[in-house]
């Protein structure tokens, strides 16, 4: 099934009921569920941010993890199981330009009698992943680590982008593992998870064979405001009507699912340009890709912000072209 996208956001709503934000919550819209999703996380963000920095002999920050979790703060998480707990997640998020490292600590579960606990690289739900297979650096399989076969000498796994998560399944009441969790600075981001509702970001990939994805999981309007190919602004030459056969090129996806992959192309640019294209995205998913064919310095400025009811009602009467509302 591809409609993952809303499991997800279910997903997302049982974590609000952990904060009792749903009692405010109209649950009508995936924008609405979206939106108190992006206020939850910045509520946590401003109660759990402490200022203390490492190195300075302050103490690390530290809470108990439950079993349906979101953690976008450094510091010492701590799980107790008072009863079996076969199906547990926690969503990592930082900063667009940070990965995250998540260390075990004083890990007591049964390995042998089935329990785990695995990093994913990334954010996956019922199989569709975000960054997707095409756009990570690692084959599917490695971008899982499991605790219990990952031997004594290795302690730590770090992410490739913004976003992480741990699953965990323990049988027996009692069992424990603590995760200290670092973010580190990613001096060229490539794939991004959107922490906030709105916003600007700029996409630089430096001469490098490679793709990069920056998702949004609401639905938005949004500006690319510049596309560049190199410092020389090359204006490739192309045979072939759009960019099919150009290397270099920007990609917009939209879409109901989390994996870019399932995405649908709304549009492509290829040529370098300055000057706003606007578009309004009525999906629970927009992406800005962008294909580097590694000659050029490639680089796309865009700003966002969400879509409001009147907006997307507007897209959803007038707009018959709109395939998010028709599938
Ligand atoms: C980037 O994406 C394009 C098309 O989407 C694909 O043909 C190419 O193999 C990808 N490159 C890398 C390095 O993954």
């Amino acid at each position: 099934s591809n409609v993952s996208i809303s499991k997800f956001s279910k997903q997302l709503r049982v974590l609000l009921l952990f904060k009792n934000i749903l009692k405010e919550m109209k649950i009508c819209y995936i924008s609405t569920l979206n939106h108190d999703f992006y206020s939850f996380l910045n509520s946590e963000l401003k109660r759990e941010t402490s200022p203390q920095e490492e190195g300075q002999g302050e103490e690390l920050y530290r809470r108990p993890l439950r079993c349906l979790d979101m953690v976008a703060v450094d510091g010492q998480f701590t799980f107790t199981a008072d009863r079996p707990q076969l199906s547990c997640a926690a969503f990592l998020l930082a900063e667009p330009d940070q990965v995250i490292e998540v260390e075990y600590d004083s890990v007591d579960i049964d390995c042998r009698g089935g329990d785990f606990i695995t990093v994913f690289d990334g954010w996956v739900m019922k199989g569709e992943k975000f960054p997707s297979s095409q756009d990570h650096p690692l084959p599917l399989h490695e971008r899982y680590v499991n605790y219990c076969s990952m031997g004594s000498l290795r302690t730590t796994v770090r992410s490739n982008q913004n976003v992480a998560m741990v699953f965990f399944r323990v049988h027996n009441a009692g069992s424990s593992f603590t995760l200290t969790l670092r973010k580190h600075v990613n001096p060229f981001p490539c794939n991004v998870m959107s922490q906030t509702p709105e916003g600007s970001y700029t996409m630089v990939i430096p001469q490098q064979h490679r793709n990069c994805s920056f998702s949004i999981v609401y639905p938005v309007a949004i500006d690319i405001s510049e596309f560049s190919l190199g410092r020389f602004n090359n204006v490739p030459k192309r045979s072939m009507p759009g960019c099919a056969d150009s290397g270099d090129l920007v990609q917009l996806l939209g879409g109901n699912s989390l994996d870019t992959m399932k995405l649908v192309p709304i549009t492509d640019v290829c040529v370098s340009f300055t000057g706003p294209t606007h578009m309004k995205v009525a999906c629970d998913n927009t992406v800005v890709r962008m294909v580097s064919s590694g000659t050029f310095v490639n680089r796309v400025s865009f700003s966002y912000r969400m879509l409001d009811r009147h907006e997307l009602q507007n897209i959803k009467l007038n707009n018959v072209e709109d395939f998010c509302f028709n599938n």
